[in-house]
């Protein structure tokens, strides 16, 4: 049986994961896959804060509501919850070729928030879906309004084809190939939120690329 577990750690140092999957359904394919994913992040050293969709479900967004200045329960759970972590992987259905209303309903009230809590968070997309797309068109519309809101949204997307036929009866992934890809995707994404996180000097080479003349100051590795 193939192993989605990977082990790479070489050094790193812990950071905290919000992972959820956005599926508000009991036998969710995506849930099945972030469940992986949180198992991966473990093994590697880093702390995952697990959450479920329905923590951060909010009724349907409405500026007089938000006027009078009440928050729905679920963005106030899901901006506290990615400010108590560091990165954020979420795997998410593909509903119509796009993001399901009610997650970009949720992105909708956290992004109200002062300060606005996804600004320069570092997050991974992934998705489930029985069809051959695997839902990677919904990953596409979901990178929009998370790098709108300041959002590093990894390059590197995961998305499960023919997924209803993808997992053994524990729950891992059957295809070998597959368990690495998945497993890499991750690492690769854990070692750049680790960076950013611990070495400011990514920050520094920012401002350099803007015009910056050559200078041992800014040239520094910190
Ligand atoms: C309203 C609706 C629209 C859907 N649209 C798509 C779609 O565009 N592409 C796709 O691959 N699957 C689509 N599906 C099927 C979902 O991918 C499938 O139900 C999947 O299992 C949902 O994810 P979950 O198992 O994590 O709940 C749609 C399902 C619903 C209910």
């Amino acid at each position: 049986m193939p192993d989605t577990v990977h082990d790479k750690s070489g050094g790193r140092e812990p950071l905290r994961f919000l992972v959820f999957s956005a599926s508000l359904r009991k036998d969710s394919l995506n849930t099945r896959l972030i469940k992986l994913a949180a198992e991966v992040i473990e093994k590697n050293g880093s702390r995952v804060d697990y959450a479920e969709m329905k923590e951060f479900d909010c009724p349907s967004y409405n500026q007089d509501v938000e006027t009078e200045g009440v928050f729905p329960a679920g963005a106030t759970e899901f901006r506290n919850r990615i400010l108590a972590n560091d990165a954020i992987i979420i795997s998410s259905p593909e509903f119509n070729s796009s993001v399901p209303g009610f997650l970009k309903n949720a992105i909708d009230w956290v992004s109200r928030f002062r300060p606005q809590p996804f600004n320069e968070r570092h997050v991974l997309l992934m998705s489930a879906s029985p069809s051959m797309v695997g839902g990677n068109r919904g990953l596409w519309s979901l990178r929009i309004p998370l790098e709108h809101l300041g959002a590093r949204v990894y390059p590197n997307m995961f998305s499960l084809a023919t997924a209803h036929k993808a997992f053994t009866p524990e729950g891992k992934l059957e295809d070998k190939t597959l368990v690495t890809r998945f497993g890499d995707n991750i690492i690769n994404f854990m070692n750049l939120a680790e960076a950013a996180t611990h070495y400011p000097c990514m920050k520094k080479a920012w401002v350099e690329f803007l015009g910056e003349k050559p200078d041992p100051v800014t040239e520094r590795v910190e």
